[in-house]
């Protein structure tokens, strides 16, 4: 896999080399995510093999994968695994690791809400996330500059009020971030959502009160129906 080039003229995403670099890199002055691009040596797809659930999604925990290192083909990924985890816990960050086919469907909502829909991440108080897809399809991002909420969509706009069933008011914009409506997006025109690719270990801004940049918009990549295991970090 080819290291990790961001979009042509786009200035939100920084790439950097390391760890160190990841995590001091600030998430401001525009930039709204880091990646520390990587080609990991190590069989990653025996071990998502190895723990695929028949349906939706299990967490791995650190024993089972040690119990997994005694097999010398996968204790390069092994120690990856671990060391990423490890790394963000030193920094007070509770890091999962997951191995899934899919994960819950909105399919029946009035504006899905689901992790398929390009979204933001939101917190009441400062955070960020952490995401590395190590095997099967990755996690997708949308320039902020391609995405239009979806809540500015007449169309979409004019559902959700329906169910609100009141006026186009301070209640409402209450209601929609209270359901988390706010915080979904469409691609406009012409929009070319990017892959963060597989190894990549991104840092993403959230949106919480006083966040100096636009959070990053991104997306749980649909492999429906084939639904490979996905062997995927999120902190
Ligand atoms: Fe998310």
């Amino acid at each position: 896999m080819p290291p990790f080039v961001p979009p042509s003229g786009y200035h939100r995403i920084r790439v950097v080399a390391s760890f160190a670099e990841l995590v001091a890199t600030p998430l401001a002055d525009g930039v709204n995510a880091v990646c520390w691009a990587r080609e990991l040596p190590g069989d990653f797809d025996a071990i998502a093999r190895h723990f695929a659930p028949d349906q939706d999604r299990r967490t791995i925990d650190d024993d089972e994968l040690q119990e997994l290192a005694t097999e010398p083909a996968l204790q390069l990924a092994i120690e990856t695994l671990l060391a990423d985890q490890r790394h963000l816990r030193e920094l007070g960050h509770r890091p999962q690791l997951d191995c899934l086919r899919d994960y819950p469907r909105d399919a029946d909502a009035v504006l899905p809400t689901d992790v398929y829909s390009f979204h933001q991440d939101s917190a009441t108080v400062p955070t960020e996330t952490f995401l590395c897809s190590y095997t099967g399809a990755a996690s997708e991002g949308l320039r902020n500059d391609e995405a239009i909420p979806q809540v500015e969509l007449p169309p979409v706009r004019a559902r959700l009020l329906t169910e609100f069933g009141g006026d186009d008011d301070a209640d409402f914009a209450a209601w929609l971030r209270e359901h988390h409506y706010d915080l979904h997006h469409a691609m406009r025109p012409g929009a070319q959502p990017f892959s963060f690719g597989l190894g990549n270990l991104w840092r993403l801004a959230v949106r919480y009160p006083g966040c100096p940049v636009p959070a990053c918009i991104h997306r749980a990549p649909d492999t429906a129906p084939l639904r490979p295991p996905r062997l995927l970090l999120i902190s």
